[in-house]
């Protein structure tokens, strides 16, 4: 047998091994000849760059390669589920599912709702080719290569398994319990942040820019949705085990109810058993199992009508509240903390909760020394819910009721509280130290100049050692005052210089978003880029103005009105300009001007092209995109599944309905 002969039958071994090992949980080599395998054809592959296969099982491991993620726009939206909390809410949805399907005979499919991040997976001919997180809900991230790292996923399906040779199966990305212990344990002994719970280290995880971070980090998967042209008439239960026969890891606790009592069963059950389960789940999902009757029921704008989420209570501990600290965000707003002793909560050590504003702390009438009931909100943030007046009477270290601060905590001004907010504020915008910092952070940030050579901890040192007040400052280091007087840290000295660099392309609308205005969040950004085109053209708006942009309040006028007038901010804007960030949107070239004036709305899914193609023809011949039908929009741009709540809309204002081959053809097209 030749290399190329050995690659081929190692890869091939391979994946049998992991299918046994992963998912029929019953391996036939130990881990050391597993290992071995894996060993000797990752030496021979890399003797063979000419074989490289993106599916072979080596890519498990990871590599060490840096990735942006690519936008993908969904084939089909991932929407979100409705939640109800109570048995009356599932009554009631049983009850509108019955009604809506006429009275006819229906199964529910009941399954665990797992608390991780949805990823939907593309297979073509048998093989892995697409892996995309849910992002909006129409486009996503791909992240295809770090899903390849999660071993109960298999890369490509044996060709006799009876799978359909193009499909989308959608599931959730879990970090289990015990890689998440194990993580946060590492994490601690390097004084690094340590994740709340599993869904935050998974979905960090999986955004990773390294895939051999997330290969270390060992996530799973659960699939709980197929979609495939030959099984659209197969029962949604009956899919879930193909896919469990094709190689994929589906729930075994899956259960069909033939009553509103058996589903109760079902859910009284696992509140009971889910602490049992080697991974995090939040509820039970509800979905009614045949295709025909799940069409028959449709959707709302936002999530299926025969799929319901049942959360289950949160879990609530007594513990007692030992201080209230008081934090600065970037925006001045004043948080208060409580100190409590450590209590252990749906599987995570709490020791602090936000109280968020002074109303909630009088409300809750809370004492130094009180016993708390914390629960933790969607078992994500611990919150404190009430406070056990009993124990007072016998507690001999209760102390005074909880006092809100009268002076910012980390630079004495006297806080402020504007009429109508919750929030006290410390007003010293321009010299309080976390202010500062936190603006800056919030510029590098991911979705807005994206600096990832900067992090919160370098930001800290410069500004410790007085290199940065403000983002422009950034903009001014050089590379002597970073690297150190042995200039040892030049390497990365010059990687902070390139980001800055490189930061300069940004678009306008994340330079919007990076300034940190109030209210004005990456939506808003984006919207009031597009609208005003340049910062000159923002600048220039009268409030009025800005009130006519299509989702922008009051709220958002005055605080983008006030912002662009204040002196500080003006200069910082001009330095920035003068830098070199972007301060204007890029003009494309315009195919044509046929669409010009018009407010088009695009909606459903498309045949020849993507959603975002058609949005990216409207703009280039003219036209704008909106979101939303009004008396203004001049058509609706219709593909397949629109919701009835649109047309209903688009009825009623006599909006016309063109679709996509209509629409190619006036363009000139089709
Ligand atoms: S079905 C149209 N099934 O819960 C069907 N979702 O808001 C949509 N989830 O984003 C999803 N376990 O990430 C479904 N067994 C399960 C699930 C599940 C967890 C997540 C999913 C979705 C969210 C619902």
């Amino acid at each position: 047998m030749n290399e190329t002969q050995r690659i081929l039958q190692l890869r091939k071994e391979l994946h049998e091994h992991n299918h046994r090992y992963y998912i029929d949980n019953a391996p036939t080599i130990s881990d050391q000849a597993f290992d071995a395998l894996m060993d000797e054809l990752m030496k021979l592959e890399a003797r063979h760059p000419e074989l490289a296969d993106p599916n072979s099982p080596s890519v498990r491991v990871g590599s060490d390669l840096s990735h942006e993620f690519n936008q993908v726009v969904h084939a089909r939206p991932m929407l979100s589920l409705g939640n109800t909390y109570s048995r009356a809410d599932v009554e009631a949805f049983y009850q509108r599912v019955a009604e809506g399907l006429g009275g006819a005979p229906f199964e529910i499919c009941c399954e665990l709702k797992y608390d991780g991040l949805s990823i939907s997976l593309r297979y073509e001919h048998r093989r892995l080719s697409l892996a995309v997180t849910r992002g909006d809900g129409a486009i996503g991230d791909d992240v295809t290569e770090n899903v390849k790292t999660i071993r109960t996923i298999p890369l490509e399906l044996p060709a006799d398994c009876g799978c359909p040779d193009d499909f989308e199966i959608r599931g959730e990305v879990l970090m289990p319990w015990a890689s998440f212990e194990r993580l946060n344990a590492e994490r601690e002994a390097r004084e690094e942040q340590l994740f709340a719970n599993p869904r935050n280290a998974a979905s960090g995880t999986l955004k990773s820019k390294t895939s051999a971070v997330v290969a270390q980090r060992r996530l799973d998967a659960y699939l709980y949705y197929v979609y495939a042209d030959e099984l659209a008439h197969m029962p949604h239960f009956d899919r879930l085990h193909a896919a469990r026969q094709w190689g994929f890891q589906t729930s075994e606790h899956i259960r069909l109810a033939r009553s509103v009592d058996e589903i109760f069963e079902y859910i009284d059950y696992w509140d009971q058993h889910r602490r049992e389960l080697p991974v995090a789940t939040d509820g039970i999902v509800l979905k009614v199992n045949d295709p025909a009757q799940q069409q028959q029921l449709g959707f709302t704008a936002k999530s299926p009508r025969w799929a319901i989420a049942y959360k289950f209570k949160a879990e609530r501990e007594r513990t007692l509240l030992r201080e209230v600290t008081f934090q600065v965000g970037r925006t001045g707003a004043v948080t208060p903390v409580a100190n409590m002793d450590p209590v252990l909560l749906a599987g995570t050590v709490v020791r602090r909760a936000s109280l968020h504003n002074a109303d909630i702390i009088r409300s809750l009438d809370l004492h130094l020394g009180d016993y708390v009931y914390v629960e933790k909100a969607g078992e994500i943030i611990p919150q404190i819910v009430g406070v056990d007046t009993e124990a007072r009477s016998t507690n001999p270290a209760l102390g005074a009721p909880v006092a809100f601060a009268t002076h910012c905590p980390e630079c004495g001004a006297a806080l402020v509280r504007y009429p109508g907010e919750a929030a006290h504020y410390c007003p010293a915008s321009s010299t309080c130290p976390p202010q500062l910092k936190g603006r800056i952070e919030h510029f590098i940030s991911r979705d807005a100049m994206n600096i990832d050579s900067l992090g919160p901890e370098t930001v800290d040192e410069y500004f410790e050692r007085g290199l940065i007040h403000d983002a422009a400052d950034l903009y001014q280091l050089r590379v002597e005052d970073l690297c150190g007087p042995d200039r040892s840290r030049l390497r990365s000295a010059q990687r902070v210089l390139d980001g800055l660099e490189d930061s300069k392309s940004v678009p306008f609308e994340r330079v919007l978003y990076a300034l940190g205005i109030r209210f004005v969040g990456k939506v808003v950004a984006k919207t009031l880029a597009r609208h005003f085109r340049s910062m000159e053209g923002l600048r220039s708006a009268t409030p009025e103005a800005l009130l006519e942009v299509e989702g922008v309040g009051e709220a958002i006028a005055t605080s983008v009105y006030g912002f662009l007038r204040d002196p500080a901010n003006i200069l910082l804007i001009e330095r920035l300009a003068e830098a070199g960030l972007q301060m204007e949107v890029q003009q494309k070239e315009l195919v044509s001007r046929k669409l010009e004036g018009q407010s088009i709305v695009v909606s459903g899914t498309f045949l020849f092209h993507s959603r975002d193609e058609y949005k990216q023809l409207i703009e280039s011949h003219g036209g704008k995109n909106v979101g939303s039908i009004s008396k203004k929009t001049a058509f609706i741009l219709m593909g397949q599944d629109m919701g009835p709540s649109k047309r209903e809309k688009a009825a009623k204002l006599g909006i016309p309905l063109v679709s996509e081959e209509e629409f190619l053809n006036k363009l000139g097209n089709g």
